[in-house]
């Protein structure tokens, strides 16, 4: 492969960072969730050059992200019935919904789908750099493919320095998981991936909304999910009882309730929200401090504990 070095502007300024999009370069800028590495969508090879600064594998779709519900007829052929609804009711903020893609989104975007993922991010920063671009603007997660999102610019930084043309720097984001992703394209509709917008909160706008279960031998609707994921270089361990924990040198501890033994590195977080809020960032840090094996409390499955689990459970796999 082409060894890639640019040099990387640091902007805080919206404008300036839409200015690279418009002239056909890729920014990673902030949302409300993770940071993401934005392109125009239809400059084909500005997107190739994502795939290419994160070693994205070509088989894993971007999502689009939009300034405002105007630009939903440049890239989707219809707006579905139960789309209408989940846009009515959670645009602008952390879902993503699957939409029958338009003709003239280029087939890298998509994966070669016929389907595209639509979002329009509510961070304030977002909104004001998307607006400048002046187009939807397709964006995985600013990380290396497979280390875990970023939610801070330095992260992104650590990852893509010398790949990326620019990074818009702003503070941490508020979520700190991925958004919910939702396909619409169907009479149900179906969760492909879980987020901070829970199931619960969708089947109060759409009754009939399913969780898409992959069975092992089929090939998943959201292609990202079979991919390696989210992965710290350190072990990760789901713990159920803390009190099973000894010391062990080179290890770290994250979750809800505090472990008796003392950790090397330790993060307690008060509620679920700030455990999603801390997690990539904490898996971040361990690498940063050399350590080895990383314990992660469990959390109850519901609300935003089920994708903090979906997480933590594929970090685990790795
Ligand atoms: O919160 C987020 O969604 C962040 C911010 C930057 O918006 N973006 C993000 O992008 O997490 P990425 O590329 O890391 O994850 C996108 C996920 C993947 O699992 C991908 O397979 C799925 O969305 N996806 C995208 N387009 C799709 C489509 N047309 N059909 C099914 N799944 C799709
Ligand atoms: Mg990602």
């Amino acid at each position: 492969m082409k060894l890639l070095f640019v040099k990387t502007i640091l902007t805080r300024f919206p404008n300036e960072a839409a200015e690279v999009i418009r002239n056909g370069g890729i920014v990673a800028f902030p949302t409300e969730t993770v940071y993401g590495l934005g392109a125009n969508i239809f400059d084909e090879k500005a997107i190739a050059s994502i795939f290419e600064a994160k070693r994205r594998p070509a088989d894993n779709p971007l999502i689009a992200h939009i300034a405002d519900l105007g630009q939903i007829g440049l890239i989707a052929t219809e707006i579905t019935e139960s789309g209408e609804k989940f846009i009515e009711n959670f645009f602008p903020g952390p879902l993503t919904i699957v939409l029958p893609k338009a003709e003239t989104v280029p087939l890298i975007a998509t994966a070669g789908l016929d389907t595209i993922g639509i979002r329009m991010p509510r961070f304030k920063i977002a909104r004001a750099f998307l607006a400048a671009c002046k187009t939807p603007v397709v964006a995985p997660s600013a990380n290396l493919s497979g280390r875990p999102s970023p939610t801070t610019w330095e992260s992104v930084f650590e990852d893509l320095d010398g790949r990326i043309d620019c990074i818009l720097q702003a503070e941490a984001t508020e979520i700190g998981l991925e958004s919910t992703v939702v396909d619409c394209t169907a009479d149900v509709p179906l969760v492909l991936r879980s987020g901070s917008i829970s199931v619960e909160r969708l089947r109060d706008v759409v009754a009939a909304t399913a969780i898409y279960e992959t069975v092992e031998t089929e090939i998943p609707r959201s292609p990202g999910l079979r991919h390696r994921h989210y992965s710290p270089r350190a072990e990760v361990i789901i713990v159920n009882k803390t009190a099973d924990l000894n010391y062990e040198s080179g290890a770290a501890y994250v979750g809800m309730e505090r472990p008796t033994a003392k950790f090397d590195h330790e993060l307690i977080c008060h509620s679920a929200e700030i455990y999603a809020h801390s997690i990539f960032e904490f898996f971040r840090e361990c690498d940063r401090l050399g350590i080895k094996t990383i314990y992660c409390g469990y959390v109850p499955e519901r609300g935003i504990g089920i994708a903090l689990m979906d997480r933590i459970r594929r970090a685990a796999a790795n």
